[in-house]
């Protein structure tokens, strides 16, 4: 019996741990991908990477899934600051658009498919779907190649389409390549590191910390009910343990006639 309401308690607690799985990431192979330095409970940080979202991305990119409002409730921000802060578009009426609205761009996709040779995705759920990791390191890792329309390409993502955007931030990098024999003896260039050829306004410890704000409210905004599910799993297991103490002194008081 002891036995039985034990492996029940164990089986609660696993389950309760899977539930709060973890992002899967995927990768190019080959590349490696630095850890990204985030909190997702660090609120100033989320914020500072709202601003920085809405000032440098959210000109081509949409967050179809997310409202206003609900960003000034979830990072405790007032609505006028968040109307200040990220909406610049109007209604077909020509009203300011609504706090109450999604996170829609003007940009048609048509215009899109003109300037850019593909359509912009939405960035909802960008960051469950490419990871954190991948993410914090394809916004720094665009270099300089004037083969590419945009005469940038990335190194995580070969022949991109965007525009490197952050140049200003984080400076002109330039890819330094080395040589390594592959498995099959045929030689090849793959690019080792980069380096910054024009600086930019922030130098790279600023820079890594601006991406870094960034990919967090990235990662909010891919799972926005996340610090809530956080704090509900604490609850939800030390309303486990009660139970298990309760469950246990009710098995003893069944079973005390039984054992003498
Ligand atoms: C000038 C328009 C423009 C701006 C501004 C822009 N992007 Fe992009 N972005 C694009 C286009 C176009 C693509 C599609 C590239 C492709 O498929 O080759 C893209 C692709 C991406 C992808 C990869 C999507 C995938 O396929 O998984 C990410 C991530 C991304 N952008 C993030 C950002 C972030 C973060 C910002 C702000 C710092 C930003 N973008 C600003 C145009 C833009």
């Amino acid at each position: 019996m002891k036995k039985t309401l034990l492996t029940l308690f164990m089986s609660s607690l696993l389950a309760c741990f899977s539930l709060a799985g973890s992002v899967p990431a995927f990768a190019e192979e080959g590349v490696h991908l630095d850890k990204a330095p985030i909190n997702i409970s660090d609120k100033a940080s989320l914020r500072r990477g709202a601003k920085i979202f809405a000032e440098n991305c959210f000109s081509c990119h949409s967050a179809k899934f997310m409202r206003f409002n609900r960003i000034a409730k979830d990072l405790d921000m007032s609505k006028s600051d968040v109307r200040k802060m990220m909406i610049f578009t109007r209604d077909a009426k020509g009203a300011p658009t609504k706090i109450g609205a999604v996170m829609k761009v003007a940009m048609d996709a048509a215009y899109q498919k003109r300037a850019f040779g593909t359509t912009v995705p939405d960035l909802s759920v960008e960051a469950r779907a490419r990871g954190a990791d991948w993410l914090y390191t394809y916004l720094r890792s665009f270099y300089i190649d004037p083969s590419r329309p945009t005469g940038a390409n990335n190194a995580v993502f070969p022949k991109v389409g965007m525009p490197n955007i952050l140049w200003k931030q984080q400076g002109l990098q330039k890819a330094v390549y080395k040589t390594i024999v592959q498995e099959d003896g045929v030689k090849a260039n793959v690019i080792d590191h980069m380096e910054i050829v024009v600086p930019g306004n922030l130098n790279q410890v600023q820079f890594d910390k601006y991406t870094a704000d960034l990919v967090n409210f990235m990662v909010y905004l891919a799972e926005p009910i996340q610090n809530v599910r956080r704090s509900m799993g604490w609850k939800v297991l030390g309303f486990l343990v009660i139970l298990f103490v309760f469950a246990y002194m009710l098995k003893k008081e069944y079973w005390k006639d039984v054992h003498h």
